[in-house]
């Protein structure tokens, strides 16, 4: 589960005096699917109301989904049920059952379940690579994803782009160090620098900053829209939510005249190179001719990365403890099946609790301790992609593994070399503790983003 956000729900929560009205019909479903499902043996979960299941328990919680689940885990184990509405959530969370879903099972648990219809939208009735469900149009949309756009060969080509990118946040740091005493926002200038490497692989034409900026906006305008709401678990409601229906299609608008532009001048540039003289004259090299180096020390090459063994200690141990994402993307099965003995229907959304795995200790010693050492003294191993054992898996596993593996630790590894490199971090307000308590915003991040720094 990608999303899932309580706060986004507690706003209607006064939404359930009207709800009861209609409840009476909401039972009619209840016993119409009652029939399809009272034989099946789903894993225990906490007890929910009748129709609504535990949705309104999560929501009225007040906490984010992730924290729900984490607290659920010990009393009911590392499979459990939620029903939220008309959607039933195993939550799966250990090594072994995750080994039997997306590798013994792999071929029955690779699929993505059915979409709200605001997601629907977005993903062009799922045909994008994250959405489709397992079958021929996700294999070639993959293939193609993989073959052509993220394949080592394409992430070499874009080198210069990244060298770019992470110059002009290492300068836009130390522009607002300077004017902000020292205090400067660190996500916001990460955030921005990725976003520009992807954006320029994605189009590959330029983009000035405000434009990126824009996108960049837009993007989070999408993943509000996105989600999830009261009436993706009960339609039953859909009537009392045409509002937030109208702001959707708005926002889906609005990112197609935003996009368009960009599309059709890529199409004229491969058409015709002289039509647009800085598209034609764009290349990444001239950039990174124009560079100017800094004398002294030799600024961190990504081809350095590999050899750093501490750096890369420090991203596995940051992967495993505090992963961008605590549940991978939803899972459903192409037929019915079962896990750990469960029966898992077509309609149920499987949702991987990626920190069940990476925080368990009876795979890893210490496992709430922050401790690059682990991986950089050999105490202890892990393959990320779960191929050679599941004991941490950010980027999921199994045949949906995250294509963007690759790139994005080389992105990490990057990024945080230079900045370590460049400057001299504390925290901020100074003599504090880093606060390491997370919040949802997309992906899992810390709520503190301030940091001070002072030059080397
Ligand atoms: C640190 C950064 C990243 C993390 C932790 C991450 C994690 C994940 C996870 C957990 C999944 C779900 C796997 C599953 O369904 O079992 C996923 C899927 C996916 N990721 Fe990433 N990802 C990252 C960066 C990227 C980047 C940079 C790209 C592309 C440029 C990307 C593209 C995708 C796509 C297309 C899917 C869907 C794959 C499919 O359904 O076949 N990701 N990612």
């Amino acid at each position: 589960m990608d999303s899932f956000s309580t706060s986004s729900l507690s706003p209607y929560y006064h939404l359930i005096f009207t709800f009861l009205a209609f409840v009476i019909s909401g039972l009619i479903f209840l016993f119409s699917k009652k029939n399809k499902s009272k034989k099946l043996n789903f894993p225990p979960g906490p007890p929910g109301w009748p129709v609504v299941g535990n949705l309104f328990q999560v929501a009225r919680s007040g906490k984010p989904f992730f924290q729900y689940v984490r607290e659920l885990r010990p009393k009911y184990g590392s499979i459990f049920t939620l029903r939220m509405g008309t959607r039933t959530m195993i939550i799966v969370s250990n090594a072994d059952l995750v080994h039997e879903a997306l590798v013994q099972k792999g071929q029955v648990f690779s699929s993505r379940p059915r979409e709200n219809p605001t997601r629907t939208v977005f993903s062009c009735d799922k045909f994008t690579v994250n959405a489709a469900v397992y079958g021929p149009v996700w294999r070639s949309l993959r293939k193609n994803m993989v073959q052509n756009g993220l394949s080592s060969m394409k992430l070499k080509e874009f080198r210069a782009v990244r060298q770019t990118a992470m110059d002009k946040m290492i300068e836009k740091i130390r522009a607002e160090a300077r004017e902000n005493d020292g205090v400067v926002w660190v996500l916001k200038n990460a955030r921005f620098a990725v976003f520009c490497i992807l954006l320029s692989m994605c189009f590959g034409v330029e983009m000035d900053e405000k434009t990126i900026e824009a996108i960049d906006q837009m993007m989070k305008t999408i993943l509000m829209v996105l989600d999830p709401r009261l009436d993706d678990y009960l339609p039953i409601l859909s009537p009392f939510f045409s509002k937030q229906r109208k702001w959707a299609m708005d926002v889906r608008k609005q990112q197609i005249e935003t996009i368009m532009p960009f599309i059709e001048k890529r199409k004229k540039i491969l058409e015709n190179p002289e039509f647009d003289k800085t598209a034609a004259s764009f290349s990444y090299l001239d950039t990174l001719l124009d560079l100017k180096v800094e004398v002294g020390e030799k600024v961190v090459d990504e081809k350095d990365i590999q050899k750093m063994s501490y750096l890369n200690a420090v991203i596995k141990e940051l992967l495993r403890k505090h992963p961008p994402t605590y549940f991978s993307l939803t899972h459903a099965v192409i037929e019915p099946a079962t896990l750990g003995g469960y029966d898992i229907p077509t309609d149920a959304n499987v949702e991987i609790f990626l920190p069940g795995i990476s925080d368990d200790p009876k795979l890893w010693s210490e496992p709430e301790k922050f401790d690059p050492d682990r991986f950089f003294l050999g105490k202890e191993d892990a393959d990320i992609t779960g191929v050679s054992g599941v004991k941490m898996i950010p980027f999921g596993m199994g045949r949906r593994i995250c294509p963007g593996l690759n790139m994005a630790t080389v992105h990490v590894s990057l990024m945080l070399a230079r900045l370590v490199q460049e400057f001299e971090w504390s925290v901020y307000p100074e003599k504090t503790r880093v606060d390491f308590s997370e919040k949802l915003e997309f992906t899992v991040q810390l709520s503190v983003t301030n940091e001070n720094y002072h030059t080397p």
